[in-house]
């Protein structure tokens, strides 16, 4: 039976996804960890700093661990303000996780990478596979590297490594902090709280975006697909809809017709446009059959409808 530990479990994404592992693989199978405290206690957790090797080492063997989603990471605007931390947690963490498995401690791990990899010597539009990539922010250097550094586990060592570049997550569930895709979310709870929206990012900037439930999806489909389909053991790209901020603001403004919003670009918007504005995912539905459910208007009556009701 597998044994599954989440690194960064408490941050936006950990939250729901581990909540949807609890429920195929049973709650006392799945482990969260992170170092704040966790909302709810809904199963097991335990407090783990992703640079304390030795703790990483003592917790997966006491705990019998079998595979890792290592979440835990400084996203893009934080990781700004303190450079060489974010390298230390976005990188060594992943490569204590690569050397687990390298030593046959652990059988299988996620790696979530970004569409900040992408960098402005990369094409922005339906950008591919395998393109330049040039990041402009240490998160993203640290996230590039980090894909190299799976695909040469897994080439040298046979270590069953897993990743997408996430496009930005928004969902209901929880709350971003610290990236430079946040905007998305804190939109809909300012339309939905009755408040005007200050938008950190410019009008006309398009981005990747992804559904919160098409990203864990994504996300466990991966992790379930036979090993021969993995083709790619650098980031997949991953890809469901692509916005601006008028346009989202247009879409929520169909329910909230007295929503406004205005326009105040701070230092987020020099990374959004490093990025790419539409990627072309065509390996990760070949290989795994990968298939988006939610656009923008369906996102969009989705994450009213739940927020509502909180
Ligand atoms: P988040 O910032 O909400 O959560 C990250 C978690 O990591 C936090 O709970 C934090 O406490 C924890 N953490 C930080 N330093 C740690 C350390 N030293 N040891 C252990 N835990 C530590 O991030 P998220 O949005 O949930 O993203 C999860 C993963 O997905 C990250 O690796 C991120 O790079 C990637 N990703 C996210 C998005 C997105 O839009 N949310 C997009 C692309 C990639
Ligand atoms: N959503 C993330 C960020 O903005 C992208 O990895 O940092």
């Amino acid at each position: 039976m597998e044994k599954i530990l989440l690194t960064g479990a408490n941050g936006q994404i950990g939250t729901v996804l581990t909540t949807e592992l609890r429920k195929i693989y049973g709650v006392e199978h799945v482990i969260a960890s992170d170092i704040t405290e966790p909302a709810n206690n809904d199963g097991p957790f335990c407090f783990l700093d992703i640079l304390n090797k030795q703790r990483l080492q003592e917790q997966v063997k006491d705990l019998k661990i079998t595979q890792i989603y290592h979440l835990a990471a400084i996203l893009s605007a934080s990781g700004e303000w303190n450079p060489l931390k974010t390298w230390d947690v976005n990188l060594n963490g992943l490569l204590s996780i690569l050397d687990l498995a390298k030593e046959g401690l652990i059988k299988k791990i996620f790696f979530p990478s970004t569409i900040a990899v992408f960098g402005k010597t990369t094409p922005r539009i339906q950008t591919a596979q395998d393109v330049p990539l040039q990041p402009t922010t240490v998160y993203g250097m640290s996230k590039a590297t980090g894909e190299n550094w799976c695909n040469y586990y897994n080439k040298r060592y046979g270590v069953d490594v897993r990743s997408v570049r996430y496009p930005g997550i928004i969902g209901h569930q929880s709350i971003p902090s610290g990236g430079t895709t946040d905007y998305a979310v804190e939109i809909y709870h300012s339309a939905i709280a009755g408040e005007e929206y200050r938008c950190f990012l410019d009008k006309d900037t398009r981005l990747p975006m992804m559904y919160m439930d098409d990203a864990v999806r994504a996300t466990i489909e991966l992790m379930e697909a036979p090993e021969e389909n993995i083709k790619i053991r650098i980031g997949y790209n991953l890809a469901a809809m692509s916005f601006t901020p008028e346009e989202i603001y247009n879409a929520i403004v169909k329910h909230y017709p007295d929503f406004k919003i205005v326009y105040a670009p701070d230092f987020r918007q020099e990374i959004a446009e490093s990025w790419s504005e539409s990627i072309d995912d065509s390996s990760a539905r070949k290989d795994w059959n990968w298939k988006h459910a939610f656009d923008l208007e369906k996102m969009t009556a989705d994450m009213i409808n739940n927020l509502s009701k909180k």
